[in-house]
């Protein structure tokens, strides 16, 4: 069976970077360990690891993106919880057989080899839950 390891992040979608990295960086005082532009996401990140878990920052570049609506529709906050897994394809064949909607089918894969996919906040109680297989 495949096994849900640790929470990987926290992405909290915003509208300006430098504000809130105000926040997070300067005020509370967690490294930025990178800010990255993701083209295929049409977006910005900020990675800010903590032990265990990392908090991500992730501002809309464009206006289409789905991060784009949703930062359009719902304002700035909490976007995602991501968990890690150590089979992210056999996890998600077993979300399908439990008729868990997911957004992605078949695992993504990013520009760092990491494999992910989210799963429709319909089947979650309201949370958009993204798996990473590293
Ligand atoms: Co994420």
């Amino acid at each position: 069976m495949p096994v849900v390891k640790s929470i990987h992040h926290v992405a909290v979608v915003v509208s300006d970077m430098e504000q809130s990295l105000s926040f997070w960086r300067d005020a509370l005082g967690i490294e930025l360990h990178e800010l990255r532009d993701v083209p295929a996401e049409k977006s910005q990140v900020a990675f800010l690891p903590l032990a265990g878990a990392e908090v991500e920052l992730v501002m809309p570049t464009t206006d289409d993106s789905g991060i784009a609506k949703y930062l359009a529709r719902r304002g700035q906050g909490m976007h995602h919880l991501c968990l890690e897994v150590d089979d992210i394809e056999g996890m998600l064949a077993q979300l399908k057989a439990k008729n868990i909607r997911l957004i992605n089918e078949e695992p993504r894969t990013a520009a760092d080899g990491k494999k992910y996919a989210f799963i429709h906040p319909e089947s979650t109680g309201g949370v958009l839950v993204e798996l990473y297989q590293l």
